[in-house]
């Protein structure tokens, strides 16, 4: 049997190896884990003190039990104290170590900008929506009816040779002329028809100024008594507001299975002002576009009664257009995405 005054000795042992122990600590963590060793239960140092008390006599056990527990009081009031002590500092260490100095210049944020061919896509599409065109966006695959058959180019015509076109089975196709979509516009729609037509074309060509993928703008117009006149007069208001005030259209003919008359749009010389320049190659006028008016054979096509109505129709190539309002002479600085090219057109 366990002499009480030994006991008591214990005990003030203890408290004096638990002030020692918690000057040891360096931080909030291990003042957690040291209490959770001193007060454990069954072994803790001070947390199994009360499984002596049946060691002791009978008449020992109360006074016993009040000193453990004023020794646990007193224990635990070291830990908490510890505990704030060190949970202090290492706020103040924290805060010190993210303190934000608000004098400091913001770093630069690099904005990208749109690409030329999206700029010049949006500024056509602006011109074009305040004369009250709609967009039509159709699909990169077609079938072959949409891209030729019902634009007046059969399978055996020898216009469908100008395009070297991606078959993908005998019936689809990457079409290789957004023209496709005047079809499905027509099928769709009766006069007044106007409409923009945006998008992707695909056709196996490729050096400096031709990309199996580039990008077309369709338009077209159906309605009552529309003439090549109205084309001319649309087209005039796009090439001022696109390459400057003064810029004038000169109608060539031409040919293509979806128009007849058929003709090439040619506009003057921006750079020369007409005079002759590299960029016109001397004559003064550079060739934007393909046009004319909406052969019968095709409104027929769509059931549109070509005794009451008529239209134009034109196709813009874009990369062409961005290389010439930028001043590029080969099309891949178009799709490398290089940010020296694309810096110096970021206006
Ligand atoms: N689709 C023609 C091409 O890609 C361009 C074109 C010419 C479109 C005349 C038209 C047009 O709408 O009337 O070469």
């Amino acid at each position: 049997m366990a002499d009480f005054s030994e006991l008591q000795e214990k005990l003030s042992g203890i408290r004096e190896q638990v002030r020692a122990g918690l000057q040891e600590l360096k931080d909030s963590r291990s003042v957690y884990e040291y209490r959770k060793n001193v007060m454990d239960g069954k072994t803790g140092l001070v947390g199994a003190l009360m499984r002596e008390t049946g060691k002791l006599p009978k008449e020992d056990r109360a006074e016993y039990g009040k000193l453990v527990n004023r020794l646990k009081d007193w224990v635990s009031e070291q830990f908490d104290t510890m505990d704030e002590k060190l949970k202090k500092a290492e706020m103040e260490l924290r805060y010190a170590a993210e303190d934000i100095d608000v004098t400091l210049p913001a770093k630069k944020h690099a904005a990208g900008y749109l690409h030329p061919v999206t700029k010049v896509t949006n500024e056509i599409i602006d011109i074009f929506s305040a004369m009250g065109f709609e967009i039509y966006e159709g699909t990169e695959i077609e079938k072959d009816y949409y891209n030729f058959t019902a634009l007046n180019t059969p399978q055996d015509h020898p216009a469908r040779d100008m395009q070297d076109t991606f078959y993908l089975t005998d019936e689809f196709l990457l079409r290789t002329q957004t023209s496709a979509g005047q079809i499905h516009v027509m099928e769709k729609k009766k006069p007044p028809i106007k409409i923009l037509s945006p998008g992707k074309v695909f056709r196996s060509d490729d050096d400096a100024t031709h990309s199996p993928m580039f990008t077309q703008m369709e338009g077209l117009v159906v309605d009552k008594g529309i003439t090549l006149g109205d084309l001319q007069g649309m087209l005039d208001v796009l090439v001022e507001k696109m390459f400057g005030e003064g810029t004038r259209t000169r109608l060539r003919p031409s040919y293509f299975p979806f128009t007849e008359p058929s003709v090439e749009v040619d506009v003057s010389c921006f750079e020369c002002q007409g005079k002759g320049c590299r960029l016109c190659k001397g004559t003064g006028w550079i060739e934007v576009l393909g046009a004319g008016v909406v052969n019968n054979k095709v409104l027929e096509g769509c059931g549109i009664d070509t005794e009451l109505y008529s239209g134009f129709a034109f196709g813009i190539g874009l990369e062409r257009i961005a290389m010439l309002k930028y001043g590029f002479n080969n099309i891949k600085l178009l799709f490398e995405s290089d940010l020296r090219v694309l810096d110096q057109i970021s206006d």
